[in-house]
């Protein structure tokens, strides 16, 4: 019954018949996505990577072909022989490229059959994502993926043609490797002949790429796969893509600048986007207090105000003694929305809780009185000043968080990004790329007891601050800007140290002792010592920017073979137990169980 190729070959995409075609005659090949048969006619829409056609079987034209036609069912391969015709009026499809032609079919070859698909293969078909995720070949047969793919590989073309024209040289760095400390848990790799020894898969290519600047390459670039063993969301995987590049003798304004180019020739020639450059800049500070988040959605305005200097003798309590003891009071004002209801309200406090706020206050402004459970705790000049600062009118809501900077800025800066949903502030399409700096050097992690990097270990401080690291860890400036876009934290990089004594004096400050920073990063701090030039660089997350750009709510939907939440392949079954010949082999034993 099958059918071998032969000497077919195919003339033309099923999407690509045009009507300049009428009267050729053609050969096509695809998968079957709709058979329709109406006895004397039978209507198949073929299907291949550029699209959909109609052939045509007609007893009349050719009736042992007609007849083969009646075995075809969904999702088999076939080739055919026909002649484009010109659709009778009235049955043009305008949905459809080629709906003003079909081809009426004179040859047929079943090259392969199909069992019978779990599920329909077309766009906005409500499937189950794990149901897709199990049988992913079929699911990748779906337009709207074919197209993010397709449009992952413009987008990866054009930073490959950028980057080259602009002296970077692409470079592969190992994958089993050290740990790169970018704050995620590893995946280890035992080693078969070093037994009770572990390859890390890589974070990033952090060390590598700044040995080959070391190395005298003086631009890198690397489209390349990362691997972090953390909690996964819609936009992270434990293996994604970065756009990986390095720079010699540059400064901050030389890295931002090229990257600029790059995402600009990276948006014109994948979308036909043309972007405004340069980019606007934020410092963290600015970006934190008016939007509470690092990687601010600045789409819209909806901007947070301190009101803590306004309530630090307030008779509410909440607000009083928070701003007594130096944290702080912030406010949103959203704007019209004093209609909202009680469950809206509780909504909004529980998102509030989530980032670890304590409570959400409220405050309804109407015509005469503040509708509030703390407006009676207010008295009027406050209600006064607390108006005017966030220009609320009647109708408006006022929101309220009392705590420290980062649990006030972050509660409100995500119901912030909730209230920009809810009331459609968010315009579509738009693309609004905002660089941030100045980030702190150093954070303190209650949990570990010691500074860590914001960034990583190896970003440099400013030199206007580098000063302070000693008496004021703090305060230090790190060299390191993030590209956020819509909100999204597409990218981050810094200018390196390229010292090696301030190197030794970051990874004092980080509590890793000598002997640690050596067992961990040896290579590097001895290769510092053989003349490194000042150096930077940047990654991309390109899975995260190909879904902005394909518009997709999941970075699952821009990579070909995605892992579900619990960091597995439904179609491959990975990870799997292995056998213990295998494990025997690796001098491991596994204690589950046990
Ligand atoms: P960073 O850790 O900020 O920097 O990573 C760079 C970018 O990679 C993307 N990204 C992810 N995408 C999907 N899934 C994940 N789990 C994931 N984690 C990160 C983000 C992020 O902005 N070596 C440094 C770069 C440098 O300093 O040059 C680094 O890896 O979009
Ligand atoms: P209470 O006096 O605890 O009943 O709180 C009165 C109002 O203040 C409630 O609406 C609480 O949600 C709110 N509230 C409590 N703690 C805080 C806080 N830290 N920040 C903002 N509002 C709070």
């Amino acid at each position: 019954m099958l059918e071998e190729l032969g000497n077919w070959k195919r003339s033309d995409f099923c999407g690509e018949v045009t009507t300049e075609e009428i009267g050729s005659d053609i050969v096509l090949m695809g998968w079957v996505q709709r058979r329709r048969d109406h006895g004397g006619l039978i209507f198949i829409d073929l299907r291949d990577i550029k699209g959909v056609v109609q052939i045509v079987f007609n007893t009349e034209v050719d009736e042992e072909t007609h007849k083969k036609a009646h075995h075809i069912r969904g999702e088999y391969v076939i080739a055919v022989k026909g002649t484009v015709n010109k659709r009778p009026e009235g049955t043009e499809n305008p949905d459809l490229k080629t709906g003003e032609v079909e081809v009426i079919t004179k040859e047929l070859k079943i090259l392969n059959e199909a069992i019978v698909p779990p599920f329909l293969i077309e766009d906005n078909s409500d499937v189950n994502e794990n149901v897709r995720l199990k049988h992913r070949y079929l699911d990748l047969r779906r337009p709207s993926l074919q197209k993010n793919l397709i449009l992952r590989h413009m987008v990866c073309k054009a930073v490959r043609d950028y980057l080259s024209e602009n002296g970077f040289i692409e470079i592969e760095t190992p994958m089993l490797t050290k740990s790169t400390p970018e704050g995620a848990r590893d995946y280890l790799v035992p080693s078969r002949l070093n037994p009770g020894k572990f390859y890390a898969l890589p974070q990033s290519p952090q060390l590598f790429k700044q040995i080959l600047m070391i190395a005298g390459f003086d631009r890198y670039f690397q489209i390349v796969k990362c691997f972090r063993d953390e909690d996964l969301r819609a936009d992270r995987q434990p293996e994604f893509t970065q756009i990986d590049a390095e720079m010699s003798f540059v400064d901050r304004d030389d890295v931002m600048h090229m990257m600029e180019g790059l995402l600009s020739r990276v948006f014109s020639e994948a979308v036909g986007v043309e972007l405004n450059l340069p980019f606007q800049v934020l410092t963290y500070k600015e970006s934190v207090e008016r939007f509470g988040l690092d990687a601010p959605d600045i789409r819209f305005d909806l901007e947070l105000k301190d009101i803590t200097t306004l309530v630090i003798n307030s008779g509410f309590r909440v607000f009083a003694d928070a701003a007594k003891r130096g944290d702080v009071v912030k406010a949103l004002n959203a704007k019209g929305c004093g209609e909202f209801s009680r469950k809206e309200l509780d909504d909004l406090t529980e998102l509030a809780g989530e980032y670890g706020a304590k409570g959400l206050a409220w405050v309804k402004v109407t015509d005469s009185e503040w509708q509030s459970p703390i407006s009676k705790f207010l008295n009027s000049s406050e209600k006064e000043t607390i108006a005017e600062t966030l220009g609320a009118e009647t109708g408006d809501l006022i929101l309220f968080v009392a705590d420290c900077q980062r649990i006030a800025n972050t509660a409100l800066g995500r119901i912030r990004i909730k209230l920009g949903e809810r009331l459609n502030l968010i315009p579509k399409d738009s693309y609004n790329f905002v660089w941030i700096t100045d980030f702190p050097l150093l954070e303190f992690d209650e949990d570990e007891g010691r500074y860590v990097s914001v960034h990583h270990p190896f970003t440099s401080p400013t030199e206007d601050s580098v000063s302070k690291l000693d008496d004021s860890p703090l305060e230090v400036k790190a060299k390191a800007y993030d590209l956020v876009l819509n909100g999204t934290e597409i990218g981050g990089g810094s200018i390196r140290i390229h010292n090696r004594d301030l190197q030794a004096n970051i990874f004092n400050k980080l509590g890793i002792g000598q002997d640690v920073a050596r067992e961990r990063f040896g290579f590097l701090l001895d290769a510092l010592e053989f003349g490194t030039p000042p150096h930077g660089g940047i990654a991309f997350g390109l899975d995260r920017i190909v879904s902005i750009m394909a518009g997709a709510p999941s970075i699952r939907d821009v990579m070909a073979f995605p892992k579900t939440q619990k960091a597995s392949c439904l179609m491959s079954d990975a990870p799997s137990i292995v056998n213990k010949e295998q494990l025997d082999e690796l001098s491991l034993k596994v204690l589950l169980g046990k």
